[in-house]
């Protein structure tokens, strides 16, 4: 298995431009299949995950072509199929976007079910209610979830604002009779990315961003050309990076508002940031004051930039607290940082974290996406040399890795066993 080896002490410096995000792109590659012929998406980032989702899409009988670095042509032509392989979905979570774009466009889906995964159980009974109260037969066996009828359009109260539950409703909402309304929907930019992408292919949503999106069946979709948003959880790993080095970076294709939570804390903590219409500057201090965080959906604070803030507070002079509220087991990364010698208390959803004044190189080990970063920007800031394996995590995620970072200034070898 590849692993990364980290030398410490170096500070970031320059300019990097942020990929497009990974969470809006997986979506929009799913509701590329409710058209015919060729989509055409711009600023895609070509990580393990969307390659993941083009070979489920493959699958299903469309054509998905790199046209170059970053743009993603999509071409269906005829019959799709109704079915995710076992094979592909386990890989990616993500693969579950499928569901209501299949059941809405055939009237029928057999999805993978995605199982649990290490940062927590991620069920799917929110999905399948929605798709219930809008008339499917939705049944779950054998591994597989299966959305039989015509959708008609619903009110539907989400218990909790899942992203991927009001992605999937949305889109089957699109070719649903009459009316939806998606009452206490989620309300992150890759959503309303999701629905700009949708609208521009014909679809009638509004409302997209608030917490009630309202949806009018439409009859067809016809295929566009489509720019993704740029990826605030990659921008929000490299502040914290330029921030935990000491160093300046300045990030460009951001939309500094998409991290108004990440902004307000780092401020707190004591970063140095200019906000430009679509760049960021960012500046490190030697030392950084502790702070308290909690996890929400947006606009709250992001739980996929709890680890990295995690790794962060590792060296603010002072306790802090962090307070995770989306999933249960998101926390798995304190034991590894603790081995680079941070000072982390879990108790339940909470860590305390007493700032040490020095982290410290050692062996550790990536359990998931966002772990692998902390591990990274912790062992940017260590003394000596970080090794993390399970890197494959990594890769999943973030585009060019090894590139970017070493572009400004990191010393960041892979190493393949
Ligand atoms: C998406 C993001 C992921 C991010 C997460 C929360 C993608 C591809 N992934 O994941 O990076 O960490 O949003 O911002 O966009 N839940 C239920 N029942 C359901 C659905 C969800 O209980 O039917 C719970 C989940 O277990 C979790 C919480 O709701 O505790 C949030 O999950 P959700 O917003 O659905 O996350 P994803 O869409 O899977």
């Amino acid at each position: 298995m590849a692993k990364y080896v980290v030398t410490g002490g170096k500070k970031l410096a320059g300019t990097v431009r942020v990929s497009g995000a990974k969470n809006a792109a997986l979506p929009i590659m799913a509701a590329a299949l409710m058209t015919e012929g060729e989509t055409i998406l711009e600023n895609v980032p070509n990580i393990a995950d969307v390659r993941c989702m083009g070979r489920i899409l493959e699958s299903l009988g469309a054509v998905v072509t790199w046209l170059d670095a970053n743009r993603l042509s999509i071409k269906v032509n005829g019959k799709i199929g109704s079915g995710t392989p076992y094979n592909l979905a386990k890989k990616l979570r993500a693969s579950n976007l499928l569901l209501g774009p299949l059941a809405g466009k055939l009237g029928r889906a057999e999805i993978s079910m995605p199982g649990g995964c290490l940062i927590g159980s991620r069920p799917m009974d929110l999905h399948i209610k929605g798709l219930k109260a809008m008339g499917a037969d939705v049944t779950t066996e054998h591994g597989l979830i299966k959305a039989k009828g015509k959708l008609q359009g619903e009110k539907i109260y989400l218990d909790f604002p899942s992203v991927g539950a009001t992605e999937n409703l949305m889109m089957a909402a699109v070719f649903a009779s009459g009316r939806t309304e998606l009452e206490n929907a989620a309300k992150e930019p890759e959503i309303v990315d999701l629905a700009n992408f949708l609208n521009a292919m014909g679809a009638q949503i509004r409302g997209a961003g608030t917490d009630l999106i309202r949806i009018k069946g439409v009859k067809e979709l016809r295929p566009v050309n489509y720019s993704v948003i740029p990826d605030r959880i990659e921008a929000g790993t490299f502040a914290i990076g330029a921030a935990i080095t000491g160093g300046k970076v300045r990030l460009e294709n951001v939309i500094p508002m998409h991290l108004v939570p990440l902004i307000a804390k780092l401020k707190e903590v004591g970063v140095h940031l200019i906000q430009e219409e679509d760049a960021l500057e960012v500046g490190g201090k030697e030392e950084y004051a502790p702070t308290d965080i909690k996890t929400m959906p947006y606009p709250g604070f992001p739980t996929d930039l709890q680890s990295p803030m995690l790794a962060l507070l590792a060296k603010a002079k002072g306790t802090s607290m962090i307070v995770e509220n989306i999933y249960e087991n998101r926390f798995r990364v304190a034991g590894e940082l603790k081995r680079m010698g941070a000072n982390i208390r879990v108790e339940g959803q909470a860590a305390v974290i007493v700032g040490v004044d020095q982290l410290y190189g050692a062996q550790t080990k990536a359990t998931d996406l966002r772990a692998g970063a902390a591990l990274i920007l912790a062992g940017l800031a260590a003394e000596g040399l970080s090794e993390i394996c399970g890197i494959e995590h990594i890769d999943r995620g973030y585009e060019g890795f090894q590139a970017k970072w070493n572009s400004l200034g990191a010393e960041i070898k892979r190493i393949e066993d």
